[in-house]
């Protein structure tokens, strides 16, 4: 018997339509530009405004990529953040209003730092197993707040990516088995009441290369896989630096022509996260969007790795065979006019922006006039937060 394939069919994107350049920011903060454009390789950082959220943004990622027939067919909404706007009550189900899905639907919210979308991902890879008619959307979305003048600003960043997950899927088919390891430290928590992340940033940049060891290990010892059964290897990106890092450790024994394919294969993956900056849970997922849209070179047919990571901390590396026609699995969407689009904002302005963030707060009216997205809050009354579709 033929064994169903389940996985990625579509995959959308959305961040801020502001960004600062990196190297004003490294200007004000009397750094070498170089630190941040070659040491972090980082060339721009998303700004967000007020009037954008984790919802919002989920929003205009999955208007992106749903039809009015994947609408009918979604039985699950399932959303990954580790900045959600409630500590109760699910970011999708909000979503699933805006996008007009309600009210035959599931929709929760899971959270595990920058591995959450991963456990969404998994977490509809098996729904879809038992109900195979359906599709589940799955949802990264989050605003990554260090704090101004503090040693992670420069990794800030914020977006949405949106999944559609289904039998026969157009874009990538998920394989059996995946390596898993956790551990409970302390590299990187938010404390309830805490609106910016809190981060022994060092400390885990080495756990992150130390658990991506032990499932790369782990990975090997079920399936035998070598790097020449790679097309390309994919990592959780907060910054790009960080997946070079990782991208150097699992080639250092390896031959010419693997370290030349990934290494290049590995530049399209970071092409867009280099422009955007951190992205959390969606991270991992706008480095697939790249590659499968900047990259000339990868071949449907080939496997893609892919290691999760989330600080805490939890990892997963798992692999999926691109399929036949992926591209159509983006919906016709150009990205990277989107990005070009953007506009510039000064130092001073997104430490405006920074500070004008929605946070426990009881009422506020924004004026959303110059946010001309599809999506926007409008507001919060009595700590009920009023959204805003066009
Ligand atoms: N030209 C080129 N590279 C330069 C440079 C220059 N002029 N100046 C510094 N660098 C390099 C450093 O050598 C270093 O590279 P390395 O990591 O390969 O050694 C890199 O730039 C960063 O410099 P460093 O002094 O280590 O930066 P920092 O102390 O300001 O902190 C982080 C960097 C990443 C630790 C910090 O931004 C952070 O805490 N980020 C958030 C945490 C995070 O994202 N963790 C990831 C796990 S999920």
């Amino acid at each position: 018997m033929e064994l169903m394939k389940i996985g990625i069919d579509k995959i959308g994107f959305a961040t801020s339509d502001l960004y600062l350049d990196m190297v004003d920011l490294a200007n004000a903060r009397q750094e070498d530009p170089n630190k941040y454009l070659i040491g972090i390789g980082q060339a721009k950082m998303a700004v967000i405004r007020p009037t954008q959220d984790v919802v919002t943004m989920a929003a205009t990622a999955a208007k992106r990529i749903i039809s009015e027939e994947d609408k009918k067919n979604i039985s699950y909404v399932i959303f990954a953040t580790e900045s959600g706007i409630d500590n109760s009550k699910s970011a999708a189900v909000y979503l699933a209003d805006l996008l007009g899905i309600l009210p035959n639907v599931r929709t929760i919210e899971v959270k595990q730092a920058c591995y959450g979308a991963t456990a969404a991902l998994q977490l509809a890879k098996g729904y879809i197993a038992l109900n195979p008619e359906s599709k589940v959307l799955v949802i990264g979305a989050d605003n990554a707040r260090y704090g101004i003048k503090t040693p992670g600003e420069p990794t800030q960043g914020g977006g949405a990516i949106a999944m559609l997950v289904s039998s026969n899927p157009k874009i990538l088919e998920l394989e059996n088995p995946t390596a898993a390891y956790a551990e409970n430290i302390m590299d990187f928590w938010r404390p309830l009441g805490h609106s910016k992340a809190l981060v022994d940033g060092k400390y885990s940049s080495g756990i992150y290369l130390d658990f991506l060891r032990n499932v790369w290990d782990e990975q090997f010892k079920k399936t035998g896989f070598k790097l020449q059964d790679y097309g390309a290897l994919l990592f959780h990106l907060p910054y790009t630096k960080m997946g070079l890092k990782g991208l150097r450790q699992i080639l250092q024994d390896a031959s010419v022509d693997d370290s030349t394919r990934l290494t290049r294969e590995f530049e399209y993956a970071r092409q867009f996260n280099r422009e955007v900056g951190n992205l959390y849970t969606g991270s991992l997922y706008l480095s697939f969007l790249s590659l499968i849209v900047n990259s000339d070179s990868i071949r449907s047919g080939q496997r893609i790795g892919l290691f999760s990571y989330g600080s805490g901390a939890q990892a997963e590396f798992f692999t999926g065979i691109l399929q036949p026609n992926y591209q159509e699995g983006l919906a016709g969407v150009d990205y990277q006019s989107i990005l070009n689009k953007r506009q510039a904002v000064s130092v001073s302005e997104y430490e405006k922006f920074f500070e004008s963030h929605i946070f426990d707060i009881e009422n506020i009216e924004l004026d959303y006039q110059e946010d001309n997205s599809d999506f926007l809050l409008m507001g919060v009354q009595d700590y009920k937060r009023k959204y805003l579709g066009r």
